[in-house]
């Protein structure tokens, strides 16, 4: 029975309180929520993004063509270009099956050329089935670089389209480019619509972005000649502003390209499009996501806090500061209402990360009073680590703390309670990253029931986003994930489907109630619980998990006689809820399904052989 209390009043729940969370993992911005269409547009692919990469990966040649990259180049930051001998054409493939095209539907067609006498420029889309599009003639002129542009209309739909530009004379091309003329509320270097709906479907409070892991890692230089134009470079903001040929790519954290193109102004403009607050993170100068490097520099540091109060006139100065004429020329005059920012993602040497933490808060509080400066608790939900960063943030009344954690549903059922102990005078909570490990209905339901314990505590947890959100069902490097998608198509998990239960029907504030008689929908799995510590010891061997209705979960490839358990792809595996989950490499946090037992199968059974003599 339920026991309702409408006389208390519970905690007042803010309108911002559930959102978003965008990294760029799972190809979630080029060939995903950035609506261009051609793969490595500027050439600039490399293997420092992918051991597999060259600068023509994405581009088929016919023909002879070369990637340069000389002082011919369209700019400094935009190093390569392609030159397209007489006679010959580039292909370009998109992303996964190709390029997805809508019959009626207009692509907009732009390039960069330079060429030596004037020349013509031939362009056309297809697939294996013929024209997709009436082909164009782009005629070049002979002065330097310059824009040219054209528009398609399809005549077919096809998901397996592709770009060809074919030249009559040698020409240097660079920032090949189709963009769908149908992106988020028609904005120019637009969303991908169907992507940015499943976002505004959801009315988030705020949206965090860019990241993650991609954020924090890699070397904290600019991008310049001083520091010899270095690719895996954290996320810095100025590198992601300004006209899209002048943004200089880079390595993504996940093992790709990111061109930059969904940058910071992309992100403040979706975040006004649909109603949300935009809360960006930026980097803190400790390294996080298994790097665990303290950057010690004090100038570069003083750069970095620069940066960030840089940031804050760009999303609200006026048009007259530096940034904020920026913003004007990119489009928008009117501030973007900046009031939270995040420092830091995870890192997990809490003394140096407060350090400098406090060196950014100090400057955006003298600067910008009103502003919100999150500090975060590392990458556990527990232990020594956690509760160092804890203390450090509570002892110098940050205003809130990010918390993270991916667990299993069982977990989130046994942890309702985790922030009605929490100490109302301390920081509040942001809890930036969760997850229950799977993207089945139980998981959902898990998280369903784990949010209210949210909204309970909704003075102490001021904002809570699920993580990730985006893959790409060809290129994933984490699941589970929010929203699934192709290069036509994208699909809601049944964790979606609480997300956006939850987050178009926040309330005003909690009704205190109580519950008895819940009945205990999962069964303690304490035989897996126990397993870890007792398979592994040498004194047993030939350990079996199999759930209650005699499926396998577990039956091989571990062995009594390690120390550590064994499996395909190294590290600590755990049995977490009929799952096996690699838990001590966060690049490849990988949850391999052995088995998805129905709820009334968590009643798992171990067995195990004593060896003789033990
Ligand atoms: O959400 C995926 C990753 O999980 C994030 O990049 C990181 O912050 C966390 O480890």
């Amino acid at each position: 029975a339920i026991t309702v209390d409408p006389g208390t009043r519970g905690a007042a729940i803010d309108k911002t309180m559930y959102g978003v969370f965008f990294e760029d993992i799972n190809r979630a911005a080029d060939g995903g929520l950035y609506a261009e269409l051609v793969q490595n547009r500027s050439f600039e692919y490399s293997t420092d993004d992918n051991k597999s990469y060259t600068p023509l990966t994405g581009w088929t040649v016919a023909g002879t063509a070369q990637v340069v990259n000389d002082a011919g180049r369209l700019n400094e930051t935009n190093r390569n270009y392609l030159v397209l001998d007489a006679g010959s054409s580039v292909t370009d493939v998109g992303y996964n099956t190709g390029i997805a095209v809508e019959d009626g539907k207009k692509y907009d067609f732009s390039v960069w050329a330079r060429a030596d006498s004037g020349t013509t420029l031939t362009v056309s889309l297809q697939d294996t089935g013929g024209t997709l599009a009436t082909a164009h003639q782009v005629a070049v002129r002979k002065n330097g670089w310059a824009k040219y542009k054209s528009t398609f209309t399809a005549t077919r739909t096809s998901t397996t389209g592709r770009l060809t530009v074919a030249s009559s004379a040698a020409t240097a091309l660079d920032m090949v480019s189709l963009f769908p003329r149908d992106t988020y509320k028609h904005e120019p270097n637009g969303l991908r619509k169907d992507l940015a709906e499943k976002i505004a479907a959801l009315h988030p409070g705020f949206v965090r972005f860019p990241g993650g892991c991609l954020v924090n890692t890699g070397s904290m230089d600019d991008y310049s000649a001083a520091s010899g134009y270095q690719r895996k470079r954290s996320y810095q903001w100025k590198d992601t502003v300004g006209p899209v040929e002048r943004r200089a790519t880079n390595s993504n954290f996940w093992g790709y390209n990111q061109s930059y193109g969904l940058g910071y102004y992309e992100y403040f403009r979706l975040a006004e499009d649909i109603g949300a607050m935009p809360l960006p993170v930026v980097p803190a100068l400790v390294t996080g996501c298994g790097q665990n490097k303290a950057v010690d520099d004090p100038a570069l540091l003083k750069r970095h806090v620069q940066d960030t109060l840089d940031l804050i006139e760009f999303a609200n100065g006026p048009v007259t500061s530096k940034w904020g004429k920026l913003r004007a020329e990119m489009g928008h005059p009117r501030p973007f209402h900046l009031t939270h920012i995040e420092v830091g993602n995870e890192e997990n040497l809490p003394a140096a990360f407060f350090a400098r933490f406090s060196q950014f808060r100090a400057a955006i509080q003298a600067a910008y009073p009103y502003m919100t400066v999150i500090s975060n608790a590392g990458p556990d939900d527990s232990g020594s680590t956690f509760d160092t960063a804890w203390q450090l943030n509570k002892d110098a009344h940050v205003d809130m703390v990010d918390e993270h954690y991916y667990n299993s549903p069982q977990w989130f059922l046994q942890n309702n309670n985790r922030y009605d102990s929490y100490d109302r005078t301390g920081p509040k909570v942001f809890l930036g990253e969760y997850a229950s490990g799977g993207n089945a209905f139980k998981n959902g339901l898990a998280e369903a029931a784990y949010m209210t314990g949210l909204e309970r505590n909704a003075d102490v947890v001021k904002l809570a986003s699920y993580a990730p959100l985006f893959a790409n069902e060809d290129y994933v490097q984490w699941r589970p994930d929010l929203v699934w998608f192709n290069n036509h198509a994208s699909w809601g998990s049944a964790n979606y489907e609480v997300q956006k239960l939850f987050m178009n029907n926040v309330g005003s504030r909690v009704v205190p109630s109580t519950a008895t008689g819940t009945p205990s929908l999962v069964a303690p799995i304490s035989g897996a619980v126990g397993l870890s510590t007792w398979a592994t010891s040498a004194a047993y061997d030939d350990v079996k998990v199999t759930a209650a209705d005699g499926t396998a979960l577990l039956s091989d490839d571990f062995s009594g006689d390690a120390t550590q358990w064994t499996h395909t792809g190294g590290g600590s595996w755990s049995l977490q809820d009929g799952q096996y989950v690699q838990t001590d490499t966060a690049a490849e946090n990988t949850m391999v399904s052995a088995g998805d037992p129905a709820w009334h199968d968590y009643d798992l059974h171990v067995k195990a052989t004593k060896k003789a003599g033990k």
